[in-house]
């Protein structure tokens, strides 16, 4: 592989990552919304089913974007990036993987935690795998809104960083993630 091809991301990398962004700015805002409506409210469960929707969507985009970096080779890290500053992007990198693995996790734990089923439109059903008495649902979904909180600081961050690469150092940080940039 010459050093051009290393210099971008393949068409996959790019869809997976512009895709997971996309539903990330909006799943954020959506389930901030959301959980100021009241349960009596019928906007509560129209905008629980398009979160369960976009954040299991969320969970198979990210599980597909980590086999996918194992299968196709990502580009090699720039010359004029120090070491440090790799650590903490790959840092970055891989705390946003995680918490988008566990939170749909959390939401289906607590959405289950009375023993019904997960049901998202008519497209699918999953059963309950375990009951969770009140306190620990909500403990449960206490840390989803912690962890969702997180995930948009560090979204932020990544956003800046990349800007940053971008505006000021004007290296190729950001313009080979861009969907139609070749380097
Ligand atoms: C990466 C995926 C997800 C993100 C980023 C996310 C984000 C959020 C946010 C920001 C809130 C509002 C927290 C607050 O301010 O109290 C929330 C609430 C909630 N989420 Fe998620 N969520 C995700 C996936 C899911 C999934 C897959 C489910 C269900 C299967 C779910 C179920 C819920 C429920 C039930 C609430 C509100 C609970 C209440 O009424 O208090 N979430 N989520």
């Amino acid at each position: 592989m010459n050093e051009a091809q290393n210099q971008h991301y393949s068409p996959v990398s790019k869809l997976l990552h512009w895709s997971i962004a996309l539903f990330v700015i909006i799943q954020i805002p959506l389930g901030v919304y959301m959980v100021t409506l009241s349960n009596e409210d019928i906007w509560y469960y129209r905008c629980l089913d398009l979160h369960q929707l976009i954040g299991v969507s969320l969970l198979m985009l990210v599980a597909a974007s980590i086999l996918w970096r194992f299968v196709t080779p990502t580009p090699k890290a720039l010359p004029t990036i120090t070491r440090i500053q790799n650590a903490a992007a790959k840092t970055t990198h891989v705390t946003l993987s995680l918490i988008l693995l566990i939170q749909p996790l959390l939401g289906y734990l607590f959405v289950t935690a009375w023993g019904d089923p997960l049901e998202i439109y008519a497209i699918l059903k999953i059963p309950a795998i375990t009951e969770l008495n009140k306190d620990t649902s909500e403990k449960v979904i206490d840390i989803h809104a912690y962890l969702a909180y997180t995930l948009a600081t560090l979204g932020a961050i990544h956003v800046i960083a990349s800007l940053k690469h971008h505006y000021i150092h004007k290296n190729l940080i950001l313009k080979r993630m861009l969907p139609r940039n070749k380097n």
